[in-house]
C-alpha cells in the first residue's frame, strides 16, 4: 500500500481533490488517503499555514495531493501553504503538463521550484527593497536535469530553454550549465529570450515540446500556456524533490465559484494521474479515460458546456470502466502508452 497525504485547501481545492481521489480510486485500491489541514483558515486560527506535526508526518509520505489554497497578499505575515510545502519537501522541479485534450498533444512546461525570485533571500530597509535572484550550480543543474531527462524519454530531440541572458547574469550562469548538460546527452537547446518568446507561446505554442525555466519566468509562461489547454481548469502539475512530490491542478481557489458544483475537476483528476505515474501506477488510465470523455460528454462552464462537477467525474469514472483491458494485452498497451502519458521512470520511485 501507499501512503498519500491530501492536502484539499479552500475553495474550489476540497470539490476538485474530492473528485480526483474518487477517479484514482477507480483505478486503485493501492492506496491510503491520509488528510491534513493547511491553508489560510489555519493561518487565522493558529498563525502557520500548515502545522509542524504534520509536516513532520506528511514528510513520511509517498506522495501528497494537493488541491488549492488562496495566497491573500494582504494578511500580515501569511506565508504561502503551497510555497511552504515546496520549500519544506524540497521539490525543485515544477513540471506543468498544458495538455490539448482534444488533439493528443502536450507541452510540458519545467519550472525550476526552489530559487530565482522565489528564494526567500532579500534585504530590506525603509528606503531600499531587495529581492534576491538566486540561481545555484546545483539548483540549476538539477533542473536542467529534469528537463532533459524528461525530453529524451518522450524521444524529443530538443528542449525550449527560455531565459533573459542578455541582461541578467543569473541567467547566463544557468544556461551554461543547461548547454553545457545538453550536449553531453545530444540533446539540442533551442534558445529564447523570455519578453519575445510570450509572442511565440501565444502564436506557435505546440512547436514546443518541453520548456525550460526560471522560477518567476515559469510562474508566467506556464499562465500564458495556459490558454491553449481552453481552461486552465484542465491543467496538471507535479513538484519533484528527491524524497517525494506532490501534485496539484496549476488553478486557484476560485472562491467565487466555490460550493456551486459546478467547477472542472480535470486539472485535479490529471494531476492524480501524474500521481499514479509518479508511484509506478497506472495514471495513463486517467489520461486515456479524460481525453475519451472530453471528446464526447457534456463539459463544466469555463469549457462552455453545463455539466456538473459530478457528471464529469462519473463520465471519467465509466470511461474507466469501459477500458476493461485483457491481461494479456495489459503489458503490450502499458509500455505501449507509457511515452505518452506518464512520467519519466527516472522520477518515480
Ligand atoms: C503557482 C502560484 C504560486 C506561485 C502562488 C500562489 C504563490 O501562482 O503555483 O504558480 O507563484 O508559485
Ligand atoms: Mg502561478
Amino acid at each position: 500500500m501507499y501512503r498519500v497525504a491530501v492536502i484539499k485547501g479552500d475553495g474550489i481545492g476540497i470539490e476538485v481533490t474530492n473528485a480526483a481521489m474518487e477517479v484514482m480510486r477507480a483505478v486503485t485500491d493501492k492506496i491510503d488517503f491520509v488528510e491534513f489541514e493547511g491553508g489560510i483558515e489555519l493561518f487565522k486560527k493558529f498563525g502557520v499555514p500548515i502545522r509542524e506535526r504534520d509536516l513532520e508526518e506528511i514528510k513520511k509520505m509517498d506522495a501528497v495531493l494537493f488541491g488549492a489554497t488562496s495566497t491573500p497578499f494582504n494578511v500580515p505575515n501569511y506565508k504561502s501553504l503551497i510555497l511552504t510545502l515546496r520549500k519544506e519537501l524540497n521539490l525543485y522541479a515544477n513540471l506543468r503538463i498544458i495538455p490539448d485534450l482534444w488533439r493528443d498533444r502536450e507541452i510540458y512546461i519545467v519550472r525550476e521550484n526552489s530559487e530565482g525570485l522565489y528564494s526567500g533571500e532579500y534585504e530590506a530597509n525603509n528606503s531600499r527593497v531587495v529581492d534576491f535572484r538566486v540561481i545555484t550550480r546545483e539548483g540549476a543543474e538539477k533542473i536542467a536535469r529534469f528537463a532533459i531527462e524528461l525530453a529524451k524519454d518522450r524521444n524529443f530531440k530538443e528542449i525550449t530553454f527560455v531565459h533573459k541572458a542578455n541582461v541578467l547574469r543569473g541567467d547566463r550562469f544557468f544556461r551554461k550549465i543547461v548547454l553545457s548538460l545538453a550536449e553531453r546527452e545530444g540533446i539540442k537547446v533551442n534558445e529564447k529570450i523570455v519578453d519575445s518568446f510570450t509572442i511565440e507561446l501565444v502564436r506557435k505554442p505546440w512547436q514546443h515540446k518541453v520548456i525550460l525555466s526560471e522560477n518567476l519566468f515559469g510562474d508566467i509562461l506556464s499562465d500564458l500556456a495556459s490558454i491553449h489547454a481552453k481552461s486552465i481548469g484542465v491543467i496538471p502539475s507535479g513538484n519533484y524533490g528527491e524524497e517525494i512530490a506532490l501534485f496539484e491542478p496549476i488553478h486557484g481557489s476560485a472562491p467565487d465559484i466555490a460550493g456551486k458544483g459546478i467547477v472542472n475537476p480535470i486539472g485535479a483528476v490529471l494531476s492524480g494521474a501524474m500521481l499514479l505515474d509518479y508511484l509506478g501506477l497506472d495514471g495513463w488510465i486517467i489520461w486515456n479515460a479524460v481525453k475519451n470523455y472530453v471528446k464526447k460528454g457534456n463539459l463544466t462552464p469555463d469549457l462552455g458546456g453545463n455539466a456538473m462537477t459530478v457528471d464529469v467525474v462519473n463520465g471519467i469514472i465509466s470511461e474507466i470502466d469501459d477500458q476493461e483491458i485483457d491481461p494479456i494485452e495489459w503489458d503490450e498497451l502499458w509500455v505501449d502508452e507509457i511515452r505518452i502519458n506518464t512520467i519519466p521512470t527516472l522520477f518515480r520511485k
